[in-house]
């Protein structure tokens, strides 16, 4: 079967609160019967982002956006549809059907990559084991304090210094050269020849939540330059998009309650090795928002761990920026100079890192320290400096309160008025040019062009039954000009309308893509006074017809003109005809 029956979806609509479920990824603000916020899918400043509870939709009326909790989930995670449903199933214990997907061509070299993989870590995995206790790649290992039962457990690997050993393996096991391309693991070299991407390298292989191995990092062992080389981005790994390590550390993460994020792989390995098991790694990029977005899934915070030197302090406070606008609670815990957490947990032990993280500092104090070391006078220049660097970080904390206090705070430590950082926030919003809306970016804010007579008609319709008989009795689906509103016509003169109003969220179901479901939830959505319901149906009705009429007149015109230029005479005066039929017909 390749679809999930509507009844399914409805239950697991039933269990599960719109609401609940899209602030448990965005703080809601109640207004009125609904919620609002600033919408996750473009950028604004006033929020038009609307969640009704009642109609268990939600709308963006700034970029059209819209669905049910379904929709909401997939556009937000970025996951196909079956996704969605499948980790909204799981929240609410609704047991879904054997599912099988039936495989396009992109799924099934998708399985093939990881299974190479997989292939590649195993081998990597035995060429280290097999090599002997004095080889390099051991003496390393060894050196760097890795254990046993961590080199296994993360797989870590070893890649000897041939160029063809991984490659003549694959192809040993009769697995297709173009898919080990794929895999970016061997590279093309002249005259249709291919070498191994990694020689003489350990292997510490990148893995999703599932654990599925999606690339690999490789390290030197010595002191040459690049120290790291990972894979080529491939069909499944993405720079910048995965979390190193969050297969092992996403259930502590939640019993812990917060995420250690640090910046690289042997930071994270060594962690978990001394038993702080809620660690992960960016793995030496800015954080991303994909990689904020896959960790706010198991939790809303974080402590950064970063390098104690001068690049580790800017990737903090870039990557302090980028968790606030994300919604997330951030602290910093700061190092010891010249120390990783790799080195500080040899070094001091996992107790003293447990309470440098205890102790770790919120965005505040840890800016500031750095401002106050970067601009040491106390002269007014250097207040105002301080405070247009610290604005731009307090800009993105997206709760009013918390970011109120944080004015305060910074207002009593500058020793200024209030008012006066408020009036800086204010200008710092007009010179922090907004990043482009994304959608807008990539051209998908969605235009919806239906006229207001078919929207309100429609939307009456959703609300009250009883409406549909009456339009059923004075219009066809074709008199709507909107072809997703004319489908929506068809299926609500085509449903058992029993029941006093349709649940809009599960109309959504119903329809199955047949409407895009924005459409839904844009007319379901906007708030329009309505005083005396039979009047503006039969207003909506009127006007619906009359705009019908002259969409029909005018096309009799426009055939006139070309008949009687053509002097097809018969046809003018059958067109003439039909023209003053109409125009008598009125209304
Ligand atoms: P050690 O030096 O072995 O302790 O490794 P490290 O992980 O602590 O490295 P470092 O702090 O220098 O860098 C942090 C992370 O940035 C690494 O784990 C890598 O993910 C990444 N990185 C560092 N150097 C390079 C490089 O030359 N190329 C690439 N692609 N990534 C790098
Ligand atoms: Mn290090």
């Amino acid at each position: 079967m390749g679809k999930i029956p509507e009844h399914i979806l409805n239950e697991i609509q039933d269990r599960c609160d719109i609401v609940e479920v899209i602030s448990s990824y965005i703080p809601l603000k109640p207004a009125g019967r609904n919620f609002k916020t600033n919408c996750p899918f473009h950028h604004e400043k006033t929020p038009s982002f609307i969640v009704s509870p009642d109609k268990q939709i939600y709308h963006c009326f700034g970029c059209n956006s819209g669905g049910n909790v379904f929709n909401f989930i997939k556009e937000y995670e970025k996951m196909d549809f079956i996704e969605a449903v499948k980790m909204l199933a799981k929240k609410t214990g609704v047991k879904l059907p054997e599912y099988k997907r039936e495989n396009t061509d992109s799924d099934s070299i998708i399985g093939i990559i990881h299974s190479i993989n997989d292939i590649a870590a195993n081998y990597y995995s035995n060429t280290l084991e097999k090599s002997g206790d004095s080889s390099s790649a051991r003496r390393y290992i060894e050196k760097r304090g890795l254990e046993k039962d961590i080199v296994k457990k993360f797989r870590i690997g070893y890649a000897d210094s041939s160029w063809r050993s991984l490659s003549e393996y694959l192809s040993k096991r009769g697995i297709n050269i173009d898919a080990v391309l794929k895999a970016g693991l061997i590279q093309k070299g002249k005259d249709a020849s291919h070498y191994d991407l990694f020689r003489d390298r350990l292997i510490f292989p990148i893995c999703d939540v599932r654990g599925r191995v999606l690339g690999f990092g490789a390290r030197v062992l010595d002191d040459s330059l690049p120290k790291y080389i990972n894979s080529p981005e491939t069909m499944v790994y993405k720079k910048g998009h995965h979390l190193y390590s969050l297969n092992f550390a996403k259930t502590f993460i939640r019993e812990k309650g917060f995420a250690i994020i640090t910046e690289g792989y042997l930071d994270v390995i060594s962690c978990h090795q001394y038993g702080i098991t809620n660690a992960i790694s960016s793995l030496g990029t800015a954080l991303t928002q994909e990689q904020i977005r896959a960790l706010k899934r198991y939790t809303h915070n974080v402590v950064m761990v970063y390098d104690a030197d001068q690049a580790g302090q800017m990737a903090t406070l870039r990557g302090l920026e980028m968790l606030l606008e994300e919604g997330m609670n951030v602290k910093v815990a700061t190092l010891d100079k010249g120390h990783d957490p790799d080195s500080y947990i040899r070094k001091f032990g996992p107790r003293c890192f447990g309470d440098l993280i205890k102790k770790s500092k919120g965005l505040f104090v840890y800016k500031l320290a750095i401002l106050r070391e970067k601009f040491p006078e106390s002269d007014s220049e250097a207040m105002a400096e301080i405070a247009k660097e610290m604005l731009v970080t307090i800009s993105k904390v997206r709760n009013a309160v918390i970011k109120a206090g944080y004015i305060k705070e910074l207002a009593q430590e500058l020793g200024v008025k209030e008012e006066a950082i408020w009036d800086e926030l204010k200008k710092t919003k007009r010179n922090v040019k907004a990043p482009g809306s994304m959608l807008q970016a990539q051209g998908v804010v969605r235009k919806i062009d239906i006229p207001p007579a078919e929207k309100i008609l429609v939307k009456l319709m959703i609300e009250d039954a009883g409406v549909v008989n009456t339009v059923k009795d004075n219009l066809q689906p074709f008199d709507f000009k909107n072809p997703d509103i004319r489908h929506l016509v068809e299926t609500l003169f085509g449903m058992d309308t029993k029941d006093s109003f349709i649940d809009a969220g599960k109309l959504i179901n119903y329809l199955e893509g047949r409407v895009a479901p924005h459409v839904i939830s844009f007319i379901v959505n906007e708030d329009i006074m309505i005083k005396d319901k039979e009047r503006n149906v039969s207003d909506c009705i009127k006007v619906i017809k009359k705009n019908q009429r002259d969409s029909r007149l005018k096309d009799i015109q426009n055939r006139l003109v070309v008949a009687q230029k053509n002097g097809y005479e018969d046809e003018a005066r059958g067109l003439l005809e039909e023209f003053n039929k109409l125009i008598k017909g009125g209304v």
